[in-house]
This record gives structure tokens, sequence and C-alpha cells, in this order.
């Protein structure tokens, strides 16, 4: 071999072993750099009323939270999505304003969209449906019962001289606008009610926090002229009277309201309504 090839071909090699070297140290540092995979295990409630014989029963799995979003809602969707696409839950805005994906996470009732996946990875994150209402399948609870109680309190504007409807603006000031804040912001999604133990117990006749607030949101509107008839509606022992003043509801609003403050402002003016009607007898 001339001493050009002998030269060439150690320049060859020297290129390629160099170009693996490259190739080794670049594998290197992507394995140090992948992150590792963070597993964190979900074990979800499940039941599907038309598979025949299907019980209630808990089903785990595993996701590795580098390749998921961090609300409790995106580890449902990547579930289904890339898992098991048999699991059901309700959902829609995915921002805390449809209040279709209530659910109780770790214990509590709350929007799946708003809850953050707790990372500690040697946690289960346990989610089931709303608590003590019937469940259509899965993580989606019943909510006929809690529309039809939310349609008793007739939740719209009533006016004696309805030949007027239509016409013209019905005028608020602002402060009587300001009143009906922490009360129109509510999105039922009905968290506060399944937390009331008044409501589990009573839920067919007790109207519970949710539907009562917005009750009491109708009866202060300055623009309602039926504020006594709704009053009225509620003198029973049980729609407005089985709470208790627990305030469980309270505190698990994931808006932030008060229902149970707005339930205690209704009794007030129950007090004064029925001080009323008895002064006229
Ligand atoms: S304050 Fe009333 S409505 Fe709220 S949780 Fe307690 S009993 Fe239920
Ligand atoms: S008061 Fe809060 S918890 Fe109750 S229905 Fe409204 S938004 Fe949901
Ligand atoms: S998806 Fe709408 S409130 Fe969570």
């Amino acid at each position: 071999m001339s001493s050009v090839c002998v030269a060439v071909s150690r320049n060859v090699l020297a290129f390629r072993n160099s170009g693996m070297m490259v190739m080794v140290r670049y594998a290197q540092t992507a394995a140090a750099i992948a992150p590792e995979p963070r597993i964190k295990k979900f074990q979800i409630y499940r039941w599907d009323p038309d598979t025949a014989g299907d019980k209630p029963r808990m089903q785990t799995y595993d996701i590795d939270l580098n390749a998921c979003g961090p609300m409790v809602l995106d580890a449902l969707i990547k579930i289904k999505n890339e898992i098991d696409p048999t699991l059901t839950f309700r959902r829609s805005c995915r921002e805390g304003i449809c209040g279709s994906c209530a659910m109780n996470i770790n214990g509590g009732n709350t929007l799946a969209c708003l809850n953050k996946i707790d990372t500690n990875t040697s946690k289960v994150t346990k989610i089931y449906p709303l608590p003590h209402m019937y469940v259509v399948k899965d993580l989606v609870p019943d909510m006929s019962n809690f529309y039809a109680q939310y349609k008793s309190i007739e939740p719209y504007l009533k006016k004696k001289d309805e030949t007027q409807e239509g016409k013209e603006q019905y005028f608020q000031s602002v402060e009587d606008r300001q009143k009906l804040d922490g009360l129109y912001e509510c999105i039922l999604c009905a968290c506060c009610s399944t937390s009331c133990p008044s409501y589990w117990w009573n839920g067919d006749k007790y109207l519970g926090p949710a539907v009562l607030m917005q009750a009491y949101r109708w009866m202060i509107d300055s623009r309602d002229e039926f504020t006594e008839e709704r009053l009225a509606k509620l003198q029973d022992p049980f729609s407005l009277y089985r709470c208790h003043t627990i305030m469980n509801c309270t505190k698990t609003c994931p808006k932030g309201l008060n229902p149970g403050k707005a339930i205690a402002e209704i009794k007030k003016m129950m007090a004064t309504y029925k001080e009323k009607q008895a002064a006229a007898s």
C-alpha cells in the first residue's frame, strides 16, 4: 500500500471513530437529560349498568406525569384516549365554567379541571362520582333530581305585570346589582349539595345549598316582584330547614362561593316574613 493510501484510510477510520464517539456521547447526554418516568397511580370508580352482572369496583391506571397535563381532568382524558376508552366522565369547558366535571377526588368534591394532580407519586389519587347520587355510569352522576329542584325555585325574573315584558329594559342600581355578587357566579356543579349531610339523607325533599343559593339570588334581585311568594314556597320542614349550618357546602365550593351564608340570609328573611304574616292574621 502506498503511503498516500495509508494516510487516506487512517483519516477515514479516524472520521468513523469520531462520528461514533459523537453518537455515543449524544446517546449518553440524551440518557442523562431524559427525565425518569414519574408513574402516578389513579384509582377510579367503575360501574357499567349495560354489562350484565357488573358490580361497582375500583380500577387502577398508571400515568407518567412527565407526559400528562397538570390537572386531574388531564389524567382522565389521557386514560380515556390512550389506555381505556370505556372510562366515562363528563367534561366540557376544562376551565371551571360549565360545572360538568364535578366529582369526588381524594375525598373532596371538586372540579377535575381545576384540581391539580398531587405529584407525590407514592400516593394514589382516588376518584369517585359525586357522593350520594345515583350513578349513570362510572363517574357520571344522575343529576335529574338536582335539576328538577332547580326548576322548582323558578330561577328567572318574575314580574306581577307581564304586559310590559320585553318592551323596556328593567333597570337596576349599581348597588342593587352588587348584591348579586357571589351568587350569580354559581355554575351549578352540585359539589356543595352533594357534600351536605342533610342533602345526603333528605335529597328528595331538602333543596340543598346550590338550589337554595339560587333561590336567594332571585329573592333579593331588586327587579323581581315575587320575593314573598318565593319565601312562602319554602315554608315546610324540609325545603329550607333541613340545613343545620354544618357549612360543608361553603368549604367545598370550587368557585369560592358561600351557599351556607345565603341559606342563613333566607332564614332571616323567612323570620321577618313570618312575623309579617302573623301580624296580618
Ligand atoms: S350549611 Fe346547610 S347546606 Fe351547607 S352543608 Fe351544612 S347543612 Fe348542608
Ligand atoms: S355554590 Fe359552588 S359548589 Fe355549589 S353549585 Fe354553585 S359553584 Fe358549585
Ligand atoms: S370541564 Fe367545565 S368545569 Fe370542569
